[in-house]
């Protein structure tokens, strides 16, 4: 099939280069220039494994990036995958993706000149891949539609969220747990089955697919996101009073996770969840819902809960010791392990109360330290080039980031000192990775 991703952010670029292996024919649009170059270069702008191969293999063939518009008109599937950031208050600015929307459906109306025997009369499908409120999707219709304009009745607006992890995108793409189709017609249906087809026989047939309406899809990425989300805020809400009675949650989480209604995965306590999707769009749905007239009054307490784990390690670090001028090293600043992606990671509100608490700060990270750099710009932070030269010195060692390397660390906690006024130096681990020390404090966040 011929295929158009407009948009060449994650979430494009990863569907761009995955439909291209999955044999169609893609044109990956964006605005930028750069982006668009790189991509032809066989360059994502992102670091996702697995993606760059792909990208190498198929452009210059099945797979070219263009800033123009062209293909629309020929493709019988157009994706939708621009970026919906946040506003303050949470909800999602839809600017980017309406304009997308809008001058997709004037292309439609334009046509192309490529194909003089073009079926004029032909419908088109357009597939909103980004994450959109169920009142968000009504928007981006009447954007398509407007661009569309006479054209309006031969377009139809479907969506298909993804669910896609940071770190495995590519292998997730390609062995969906699930696929989600929001359409508002069987001919649309069948147009994603047969996109799909490739991924599902590849799986021999074992993927279930949920054909539904557009607003219900986006409704269950939401659902889906802010369940796992509460799913760890309950964890550590739990935790947090397994440590007030001095009980491991980890041995309670093991336990409770043998009952398949709740299920053994996601049920990690610790300093809680972090990345681009979760926080965002648990506030988006929160936002949304509050539009409507409902106060989601779990989904705002996993929040407080997410929000208070950062603090909790902290006053543990206190209970230790006072590192007003003293070094106190960061392990982990990703969000988690596998990227180098820091958008709210817990490391950022952590590093925060250690300089509120005026520590000289020494951050490390096997892959992140320049996108906290940056993050932290003109802050009085040191990066160290490994976890040892980090520890090397400090009075307390946070552990933020859950990285293989932090439970191999062995003698490096060794290298530690304690504060004056303390007996031994600290280490609060927000992961229960590293182990516990003869001659170092160990504090877990919930054990
Ligand atoms: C998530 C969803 O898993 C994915 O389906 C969706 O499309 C995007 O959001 P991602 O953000 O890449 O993916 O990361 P994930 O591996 O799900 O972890 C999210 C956060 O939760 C991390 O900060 C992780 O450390 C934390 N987490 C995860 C826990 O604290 N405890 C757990 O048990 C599991």
């Amino acid at each position: 099939m011929r295929v158009t991703v407009v948009g060449s952010g994650y979430v494009g670029t990863t569907l761009s280069a995955c439909l291209a292996d999955a044999g169609h024919d893609v044109t990956a649009v964006d605005i930028d220039p750069d982006v668009v170059a790189a991509l032809n270069d066989g360059r994502a702008a992102i670091h996702e494994p697995g993606l760059d191969d792909l990208l190498a293999k198929h452009v210059d063939g099945s797979l070219r990036a263009t800033t123009a518009y062209d293909s629309v008109p020929d493709a019988d599937v157009t994706f939708l995958a621009i970026g919906t950031p946040s506003n303050a208050d949470g909800s999602i600015d839809l600017g980017g993706l309406t304009a997308a929307a809008e001058m997709t459906g004037e292309a439609i109306a334009a046509g192309s000149d490529a194909d003089p025997d073009r079926d004029t009369a032909a419908r088109h499908l357009v597939v909103v891949k980004s994450t959109v409120t169920p009142p968000g999707v009504a928007e981006i219709r009447a954007a398509l539609r407007a661009g569309a304009g006479e054209a309006a009745d031969r377009v139809e607006l479907a969506t298909n969220p993804e669910f896609l992890r940071e770190g495995s995108a590519v292998d997730d793409f390609q062995h969906p747990d699930k696929l989600v189709f929001g359409t508002d017609s069987a001919w649309a249906t069948e147009r994603l089955e047969s996109l799909y087809d490739p991924i599902v026989a590849a799986a021999d047939g074992d993927v279930p697919i949920v054909r539904t309406d557009p607003e219900t899809a986006v409704m269950i990425k939401y659902a889906n996101n802010a369940f796992l989300a509460s799913k760890i805020s309950l964890v550590n809400d739990l935790g947090n009073i397994c440590k007030r009675f001095g009980i491991d949650a980890y041995e309670v989480a093991d336990a409770i996770g043998l009952d398949d209604r709740i299920g053994a995965k996601f049920l990690r306590s610790g300093v809680g969840y972090g990345g681009s999707c979760f926080p965002k769009d648990v506030d988006a749905i929160r936002a949304a819902a509050r539009e409507a007239g409902y106060e989601p009054a779990l989904l705002d307490a996993a929040v407080a809960v997410n929000d208070g784990q950062p603090e909790r390690m902290l006053d543990l670090l206190d209970a230790h010791a006072d590192v007003a001028g003293e070094r106190v090293a960061v392990l982990g600043l990703a969000f988690k392990p596998g990227t180098d992606d820091v958008r709210n990671s817990r490391a950022i509100p952590v590093i925060d109360g250690l300089l509120e608490r005026g520590a000289n700060v020494v951050g490390y990270d096997p892959v992140a330290t320049e996108n906290m750099r940056e993050h932290f710009s003109g802050e009085d932070i040191e990066y160290a080039d490994s976890a040892a030269a980090a520890l090397d010195g400090a009075v307390a060692a946070l552990v933020v980031t859950d990285w293989d390397e932090f439970a191999a660390l062995d003698d490096g906690f060794d290298a530690m000192t304690a504060a004056p006024g303390s007996a031994e130096p600290v280490v609060v681990d927000g992961r229960r990775i590293v182990e516990r020390r003869d001659g170092i404090a160990y504090e877990g966040l919930t054990w």
